[in-house]
């Protein structure tokens, strides 16, 4: 079949205007003020949701909120430009496996002595399209813990540190 040339053109457009879905992003936390907090955190399209995998370093031994923020914005040295937490569907601030939840809460991170925290779950809610998309938007580690009761916040305390969760180089 020999195709006009405007109908190969619709045809590259097409192509052009569907970019491969991202499986991958990933967020470079740094230190807000002189928190020396710094980290990464990885989310990565899994079964049932995406995969969160962060490593924090810097913080005080113990529990530390830890949640994705409307906006990825980092520029205020206190973090406060991150907005409050990333909330699409209007509904109480909870845990990351609570039923009514927003979005962007995934719990806290548990430093050991070493200042180090690891946490690895899968988040059901999380997604890199639609309205729950996280990308483009800002990761929060707290000074104190989440307590999943107080609104909208959690009452986790200051901002230690944020990045920007932005499409991973490798998919
Ligand atoms: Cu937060
Ligand atoms: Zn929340």
């Amino acid at each position: 079949m020999k195709l006009a040339p405007f109908a190969l053109l619709t045809v590259a457009a097409a192509a052009l205007a569907a970019p491969a879905p991202v499986t991958k992003a990933v967020a470079a936390l740094s230190p807000l003020g002189s928190s020396g907090v710094s980290g990464t955190v990885t989310f990565t399209k899994v079964e049932g949701g995406v995969k969160v995998s962060a490593k924090v370093a810097g913080l005080a031994e113990g529990a530390h909120g830890f949640h994705v923020h409307e906006f990825g914005d980092c520029s205020a040295a206190d973090g406060l430009s991150a907005g409050g937490h990333f909330n699409p569907t209007a509904e109480p601030h909870a845990g990351p496996h609570d039923a009514h939840r927003h979005t962007g809460d995934m719990g806290n991170l548990t430093a050991g002595k070493d200042g180090v925290a690891t946490v690895e779950y899968v988040d059901p809610r999380e997604s890199f399209d639609g309205p729950n998309s996280i990308l483009g938007r800002g990761v929060i580690v707290h000074a104190s813990a989440d307590d999943f009761k107080t609104q909208p916040t959690g009452n986790a305390g200051g901002r230690l540190a944020c990045g920007v969760i932005g499409v991973a180089k490798s998919q």
